[in-house]
């Protein structure tokens, strides 16, 4: 559930640290990329090397981490690259700057950087815990949307007995676990996506392809896989790997072989998303032996229809969705909308060439989605964004 999620753990002074070395350690086990930043007291309490072990990142604690090069931690962009920020254990001293905004530490600047959801998990002795400075502090936090995971009670490190201790690594996992809790529509829905090129054989050594680099429906399986789907992907020839075991990884060359490869999962799908550039012609005759210059077969190749797999599916649809892609140069909501109608679409992704950033390569795509009543034009974003999107839609038309 975690994985791929960016975990900014804060720890301040409190003997409490220590819990957090396992919170680390289980973050990294679930598959989360985990970066420690540490308050000069929290070192007293827990060692870089441990957590920089752990966590496979070093562990930041000053603004500047190199005097010699002039290199600086820069805490903004630690701030963005967050999906969550998470402080534990929240001493008093810390739970004070973050209320006053009091910014004399990496981790203070950290916290007014980051735009994502923030979590903390405080750990005082007894006394300090009641005192009304640290219940006023906490109900301040509470209003400003920043989440409280309660201490538990029992014994302190002090010998006294009550609340205070920082919640155990089990339940700030847990917690950070229910909060990427996807509650998505296509959770367990069985998904196809298909990706990159297809090869025509002309030869055993010539082929007809594409510049599809499969980073559009590699994106797009990674998103759905998060979101709860089962997912298999279907993908023509790419260097791309998966960052998820979980995805059914189906590897064709051919447009016959995905053809083939489509039609085995169909009937128990529930929906398609054909990202593959699919050849629409091949060579008419494939040669066994590699053609010889001399040959002059190459000269002229006969070319044939492929299947249109999206057609196919179009025509053969019962409970399933289909989402299909279209590249366009000219007249392209037209011909989008027609594509749609044709292939009896839910909705169709829409690439325009005339668009700097889009299509084939790049890291990032602009398009529209075309539904059957509407269109909606998407800003350029990261293929990442995309495919969120095409699964933010799907969720709407499952
Ligand atoms: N497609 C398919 N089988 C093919 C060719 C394409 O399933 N043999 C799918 C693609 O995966 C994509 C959509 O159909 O989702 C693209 O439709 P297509 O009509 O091929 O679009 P263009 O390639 O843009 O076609 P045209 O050249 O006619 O504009």
């Amino acid at each position: 559930m975690l994985r791929g999620k960016r975990i900014l753990l804060g720890i301040s002074g409190s003997i409490a640290a220590y819990k957090s070395i396992i919170l680390v350690r289980e973050l990294v086990k679930e598959g989360a990329e985990v970066q420690v930043i540490c308050t000069k007291a929290a070192l007293d309490f827990v060692t870089p090397i441990t957590l920089a072990t752990l966590s496979k990142r070093p562990v930041f604690s000053e603004f500047i981490k190199s005097r010699e090069s002039g290199e600086w931690t820069n805490h903004v962009a630690l701030g963005k690259w967050a999906d969550l920020l998470i402080i534990a254990p929240m001493s008093a001293n810390t739970l004070s700057k973050l209320v006053s905004g009091n910014c004399d530490n990496l981790l203070i600047a950290t916290y007014l950087s980051a735009d994502c959801p923030i979590y903390v998990a405080p750990a005082m002795d007894l006394d300090m815990y009641k005192h009304w400075t640290t219940t006023r502090n906490l109900n301040l936090l509470q209003e400003r949307s920043v989440n409280v995971i309660e201490s538990e009670d029992g014994e302190l490190a002090s010998g006294l007995v009550g609340k205070g201790r920082m919640a155990e690594p089990e339940t700030l996992l847990s917690t950070i676990k229910r909060h990427f809790e996807v509650d998505s529509r296509i959770a367990g829905k069985h998904l196809i996506v298909t990706a990159g090129p297809t090869f025509e054989k002309i030869d055993p050594v010539r082929f007809i392809g594409n510049y599809s680099s499969g980073k559009m429906g590699f994106a797009i399986a990674e998103i759905a896989e998060q979101y709860g789907a089962v997912v298999t992907l279907i993908t023509g020839p790419t260097s791309l790997s998966l960052n998820s075991d979980s995805i059914n990884r189906i590897d064709i060359e051919s447009a016959e072989e995905m053809f083939e490869a489509v039609k085995k999962e169909y009937d128990n799908c529930d929906a398609v998303i054909m990202s593959a550039a699919v050849a629409d012609y091949r060579p008419k005759v494939r040669y066994s032996s590699k053609l010889k210059k001399a040959d002059r077969a190459i000269d002229a190749i006969e070319l044939e229809d492929t299947q249109d797999i999206l057609k196919w599916l179009g025509s053969n649809k019962n409970q399933q969705k289909l989402i299909g892609f279209a590249l366009e140069t000219d007249n392209e909501l037209a011909n989008a909308q027609k594509k749609l109608e044709n292939k009896n679409l839910d909705m169709l992704v829409m690439n325009s060439l005339n668009d700097k950033g889009a299509g084939f390569g790049t890291d990032t795509n602009k398009v529209t989605f075309i539904f059957p009543e509407s269109n909606v034009t998407h800003e350029l974003k990261s293929k990442k964004e995309v495919a969120k999107d095409i699964i933010d839609a799907l969720e709407t038309i499952i």
